[in-house]
């Protein structure tokens, strides 16, 4: 028995834009031109087509959608993103983006109209979804507006309060908690001036209420890595409707299974990462999974040993940074070191393009935090 969820995020949902001038007013200006010049060109239908028919084969419980569902945040974007969202036709959580909450808006009119499609019903109490198996999703709101240039997130004291102690309640209840965020709980995964800005308050959180597992969108990178002072994993993956053609951005989705197993120390959850990714053929592939194990024990057993890295060379380098590309051969172990399963029959290395080489990630797993990158992240 194992639960199935459906980790993608920032589908930036390609409609076309037409916006008036009103609508373009402060920050939508430059986010407009920024999309009229270069994001609806690598941010396509076509992409997202894939990802979504890859995701209805695979037959998922829930799809875990970790926010921009759009790309100005416009009334209309916002209203045909619920369209689209009712129409899937699946059990789903979505949470807000920065895209999502660009300017100051009545939330119910913004990302809070995709309440009735699995969003989230007010922006400071965490959205709850619980599974079969006794698995559960917790949706975090990290989305408000920013100055120009800028697209930090925040959490806020209160939904950190209410999110503490709702996992404290789960974890009494032996539920494997799932968290889901639009901004990484982590210094080091996109530059300063789009980072969640109460990252230790929520790392913080995170430890002493007990996580599982989170998951988070905005950088457009498939990573993984842990929250700061646990060995909580936190995985990122790529903008689900960027077009092929490099692995570390192409378009792709997360298959993440959940079980419980029997351990040799005590019940624990198996927790799969399946990375897939888009290729210039049109088509899926896998990337090489990574499986966790994390206690099941029941109440009053701690998630996370403080300060404990799952696998350091994966986690930390000599230049201090902690998070690795999603990626394949030697990184491909669970939290004790040893290599993770090998790829199930039929899975394969993704394919390379057909013009160029799939770069392999880098052997260090090490992200290129040390300065913009020149992606669509946010
Ligand atoms: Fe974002
Ligand atoms: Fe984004």
């Amino acid at each position: 028995m194992s639960v199935t969820l459906a980790h993608l995020s920032d589908l930036h949902l390609p409609f076309g834009l037409s916006p008036g001038l009103r609508d373009l007013a402060g920050k939508r200006l430059l986010s407009f031109f920024s999309w009229t010049l270069r994001r609806r060109h690598v941010l396509v239908w076509r992409s997202l087509s894939a990802v979504m028919k890859d995701i209805y084969a695979a037959h998922p419980d829930v799809l875990a959608i970790a926010g921009d569902m759009t790309n100005l945040g416009l009334p209309d974007e916002l209203r045909r993103a619920r369209t689209w969202l009712a129409e899937l036709g699946l059990p789903r959580m979505v949470i807000p983006g920065n895209h999502d909450a660009m300017v100051p808006m009545d939330w119910k009119t913004g990302p809070g109209q995709w309440a009735p499609e699995g969003g989230m019903i007010t922006p400071h109490d965490p959205l709850v979804c619980h599974l079969k198996d006794d698995v559960t999703l917790i949706g975090l709101n990290s989305a408000v507006p920013t100055p120009p240039f800028c697209a930090w997130g925040r959490i806020g004291a209160s939904q950190a309060s209410a999110l503490e102690a709702m996992l404290k309640q789960l974890g009494e209840e032996g539920r494997c908690r799932v968290v889901m965020i639009h901004h990484p709980p982590h210094p080091d995964l996109v530059v300063n001036r789009k980072a969640l800005r109460d990252w230790r308050l929520c790392a913080e959180v995170l430890q002493s209420g007990g996580a599982e597992l989170v998951l988070h969108g905005h950088s457009h990178r498939g990573t993984i890595s842990w929250v700061p002072g646990t060995t909580i994993p936190l995985i990122g993956v790529t903008a689900a409707s960027h077009r092929p053609g490099r692995v570390k951005t192409a378009a792709g989705w997360n298959r993440i299974t959940i079980s419980r197993d029997t351990g040799t120390t005590g019940p624990e959850w198996q927790i799969g990462i399946h990375p897939r990714r888009l290729g210039t053929d049109g088509h899926l592939h896998d990337l090489e999974p990574f499986v966790f194990r994390r206690p099941a024990s029941g109440p009053g057993i701690p998630c996370a040993e403080s300060g404990k890295e799952i696998s350091p060379d994966i986690a930390r380098d000599p230049a201090g940074e902690s998070a690795g590309d999603l990626p394949a051969g030697e990184h491909g172990r669970d939290e004790t070191g040893r290599k993770a399963a090998k790829k199930t029959s039929g899975s394969r290395k993704m394919a390379e393009p057909a013009t160029r080489k799939a770069r392999r990630p880098s052997q260090t797993g090490r992200s290129r935090t040390g300065g913009e990158r020149k992606t669509t992240s946010e």
